[in-house]
């Protein structure tokens, strides 16, 4: 069968006066330090001091800068410590013994203890240095199996209670140390002012008050009450405030992005968690993807060191995040004197560890990054060991406690921390508490869904490959609803799609976002599953019936859901509560507890009255809320509101065509840009980007301009577009196909080829020398052309992707899944495969 290609003639191109916020200008700024609060310098202890000293001057070069360095599990064995002496391990994402995220907690236990054990080789002249080992335990040690998972943190935020959140940093440093875990990298401090950002259920508030006071009390939790015999004692964890600084305050919430504001703002609004943090005991701040102003974290000396470091006091060490530093220009992932000069004092370099070891030691010999640059690192580094006991521990198997692993304590604090987290939106007819004698429906994508109620960073990175059977011991929404009635003498039905066989009286939907992490989960606006309404036609369908509907929505966020709490009696944002779903139950139903549990939740963060983001103003107002921070109903106060706008008012600008992967100057969230050569990839996170050895570069040229992309000829070079994998079959069924909107620059040189993931290439070296420099074109693929097999396209990561070797420039204002169709022009050509 002969596949086309579709080449569409040039259109006039479209303009528009409409200011893309991403392309804003960047402000100029005069540093400010006395913004800042200014610190004393408190973790210097004179003991600690002088053995570091000691230490220091007994080590060689290379061991300095092993300790400046963390390589990731997937990419380091245990044995490879005894050549390179690095200062420490992580665990991130996706990572796991036997790259086997299912693995059990006794494979966990040994790992770290081999990697403890082998780093202890590193003794020489001097004291061996135990490495530390790090993971993400930002909702509970949620990476292991039967772990507690406790709510995101912007649950914990609606809990407005500091004192459970030291019990739950207790809680969550037994289960990381329970495996011989040295180190969490939480708490995140960030101060969500976009909700579009996907890592906002990351924040604990819109409110810096109340991040500062979660801060230091999680850090507390964590590490133990600074001061007494308690810190850092056995069974807790080092803790790393994250992300310095700004991440939650980038332009239309793009993860890694540019944050621009004023240097006041940056102090007072994104900044309060650190100096709490660091006087609760804090010694590791982890640094941001983010740029401030154009200049990205790791790369920005006046933050790190003179602010960080100087002005609030911070004797522990900067640790880079995920090869964050490549990000830097002129830097890649295997070398960055930059950041070091910055003074971010290790580098997570999960996979390129080895290079990055040997190109700062050349870096160092050379003069390029000065001596007392690495001992003011090293020393940092030696010091928070120190001070966390890490030089006098015994080894992971000798500390550990697995029963520490999601015991009934702590699944028990988990389910109060659910039940403390609840917001109640609506109450419509006193329909809550519910009567669990009733008849009852259970309904909704989520309900039995322990993966849908974690959400991201649960056992892997984006957690959303999960089943019930991953989570031993844990309760789904449903599972604890059925538990509650059937021990009242109540009657429950469950269907997904809402389906009955005797007539409820109550139906309780339970739908929401679909788990995701980090910049997955970016979107352009706050409308709930603008593509798909099933949820909305479920309730309206229940409600035509005569049933009484209550939904319980989960989400990472506020979104925009006006139809949905129209169709709801009763409306409760139940977040992302974790494991423990049968904290949800206990204030739905009228238990007979004494006395009942009620709503005690409130909102952290305003709640948006259209499909954008609320905004914050200068005088402290927040514009565009339909309820405030802070609002919550229950069962003492019944206010009926009247039905809400159903329009998302989304301005014309921003609405992409469904389907759009870039379009007005900007790539559509969840989409992201990629540059790789050699086969590193850099992510777009600010206007322009090289690949790692400079094969090509890519450059936004402003609002509702396009991505520009320039091949220099060095290597093979590739430009790709990926976010969440796709399933594209139905589509390629349809016959739908990619449409690209473009404009050659300079003409190819070499072959051109285009393709999506893992999937044949097509070559399109001759479309492009055919199209006119400098005019615009559209060309059309057919989805059919870039598999193989239907099957190819059931995960589709990368839905496109361009490479050359040769010089090449091409300019792309849209890129398009689309079901249209136009004149077949070129032969579907399948001349390279890879
Ligand atoms: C995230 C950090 C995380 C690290 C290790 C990064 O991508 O931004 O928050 O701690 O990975 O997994
Ligand atoms: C890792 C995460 C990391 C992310 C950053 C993932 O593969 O597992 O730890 O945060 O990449 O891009």
């Amino acid at each position: 069968m002969s596949r086309c290609i579709r080449i569409i003639l040039p259109i006039a191109l479209l303009t528009s006066a409409v200011i893309d916020p991403a392309h804003a200008e960047v402000p100029a700024i005069i540093p400010h330090p006395e913004l800042w609060p200014a610190l004393a310098h408190t973790s210097i202890d004179p003991a600690v001091e002088s053995f570091v000293a000691q230490l220091l001057s007994q080590m060689s070069l290379e061991e300095k800068i092993g300790q400046m360095i963390q390589a990731d599990i997937d990419f380091i064995s245990p044995a490879d410590l005894r050549t390179y002496k690095l200062g420490s391990i992580l665990a991130g994402g996706n990572a796991a013994p036997g790259r086997n995220v299912r693995a059990t907690a006794q494979a966990w236990l040994h790992l770290v203890d081999d990697f403890y054990r082998e780093s202890l080789h590193n003794g020489g002249p001097h004291a061996s240095i135990p490495i530390i080992f790090g993971i993400d335990a930002v909702h509970g040690n949620a990476k292991l199996l039967g772990a507690t998972i406790f709510p995101h943190n912007v649950a914990l935020g609606a809990a407005h209670d500091p004192e459970l959140m030291r019990r739950i940093g207790e809680a969550t440093a037994a289960e990381v140390s329970a495996v011989g875990i040295d180190w969490t990298f939480a708490p995140t401090v960030a101060v969500a002012r976009d909700a579009r950002w996907g890592r906002a259920y990351e924040s604990y508030s819109e409110s810096p008050t109340l991040v500062a006071e979660y801060a230091a009390q999680m850090v507390t939790g964590l590490q133990g009450q600074l001061g007494t015999a308690q810190f850092m004692s056995s069974g807790h964890t080092l803790s790393s405030v994250k992300h310095f600084v700004g991440d939650g305050g980038t332009l239309a919430g793009r993860d890694q992005g540019d944050t621009r504001i004023s240097e006041s703002e940056l102090a007072s609004i994104h900044a309060v968690g650190y100096p709490a943090a660091i006087q609760a005991g804090a010694m590791i701040v982890m640094a941001s993807y983010n740029s401030w102003n154009g200049l990205k974290s790791h790369d920005n000396r006046y933050l790190l060191t003179d602010i960080l470091k100087q002005r609030l006091g911070f004797d522990g060490f900067v640790v880079g995040d995920w090869n964050a530093h490549e990000q830097i220009e002129g830097c890649s992932k295997y070398r960055c004197a930059a950041a070091i000069l910055a003074g971010v004092d290790m580098l997570m370099a999960p996979d390129g560890w080895k290079q990055l070891f040997q190109n700062t030691l050349v870096q160092v010999r050379s003069g390029e990054i000065p001596q007392d640059r690495i001992d003011d690192a090293v020393t940092r580094i030696l010091r928070v060991k120190a001070l966390a006991g890490i030089f006098k521990r015994p080894a992971p198997s000798e500390r550990s406690d697995l029963a520490e692993l999601g015991s009934d304590a702590h699944r028990d604090l988990a389910r109060e921390a659910v039940r403390k987290s609840l917001v109640l939106l609506k109450n419509d007819h006193d329909t809550l508490p519910l009567n669990p004698r009733a008849t009852v429906l259970v309904a909704g994508d989520a309900a039995d869904s322990i993966a849908d109620q974690s959400g991201g960073w649960t056992i892997d990175w984006q957690g959303d490959h999960n089943r019930n059977a991953d989570f031993p011991k844990a309760v789904s929404i449903y599972a604890g609803i059925k538990e509650a009635v059937k021990a009242a003498g109540g009657s429950v039905e469950f269907s997904t799609e809402g389906k009955y066989l005797k007539k409820p009286q109550v139906a309780i939907v339970v739908f929401g976002e679909k788990p995701y992490a980090e910049f997955e989960g970016d979107r352009e606006t706050l409308e709930f599953s603008p593509n798909d309404k099933h949820e909305l036609l479920l309730l309206r369908r229940l409600q035509a019936a005569g049933i009484t509907t209550v939904t319980l929505f989960l989400s990472g966020r506020p979104m925009w859901v006006n139809p949905e709490i129209n169709a709801s009696d009763a409306f409760v944002a139940a977040w992302l509560p974790g494991s423990q779903g049968n904290g949800v139950a206990d204030v739905l139903f009228k238990s007979g507890h004494v006395p009942e549990y009620d709503f005690t939740g409130r909102l952290p963060f305003s709640w948006p009255n259209t499909a954008m983001p609320v905004t914050y103003q200068a005088s402290g107002n927040v514009a565009g809320a339909i309820y405030a921070r802070g609002w919550g109903l229950d069962y003492e106060h019944k206010i009926s509101s009247g039905p809400l706008s159903e329009n998302p008012a989304i301005p014309q600008h921003w609405r992409a065509p469904i389907g759009s992967l870039f379009h007005a100057g900007h790539a559509i969230a969840p989409w992201s840009i990629f540059v790789a050569d050699g086969g590193d990839e850099v992510h777009l996170t600010t206007t322009r980007q090289a690949s790692p050895n400079s094969a090509v570069t890519v450059q936004l040229t402003g609002a509702n301009g396009a991505a520009k992309a320039i091949w220099s000829g060095a290597g093979t070079g590739t430009l790709r577009m990926s976010g969440r994998p796709l399933d594209l079959r139905s589509a390629a069924a349809r016959g739908a196909s990619i449409e690209l909107r473009y404009r050659v620059d300079d003409p190819p040189h070499q072959s051109v080829k285009l393709g999506s993931s893992l999937n044949p290439m097509l070559d399109l070296t001759k479309s492009f020398k055919d199209s006119t420099p400098g005019e615009w074109r559209n060309m059309s693929i057919p989805l059919s052309c870039l598999a193989n097999q239907a099957a190819d396209l059931r995960e589709v990561a990368i839905p496109l992707a361009i490479e050359t070797d040769g010089r090449f420039a091409i300019s792309i204002s849209n890129v398009q899944l689309t079901n249209k169709g136009s004149t077949p022009v070129l032969e579907c050509n399948r001349a390279t495969t890879r």
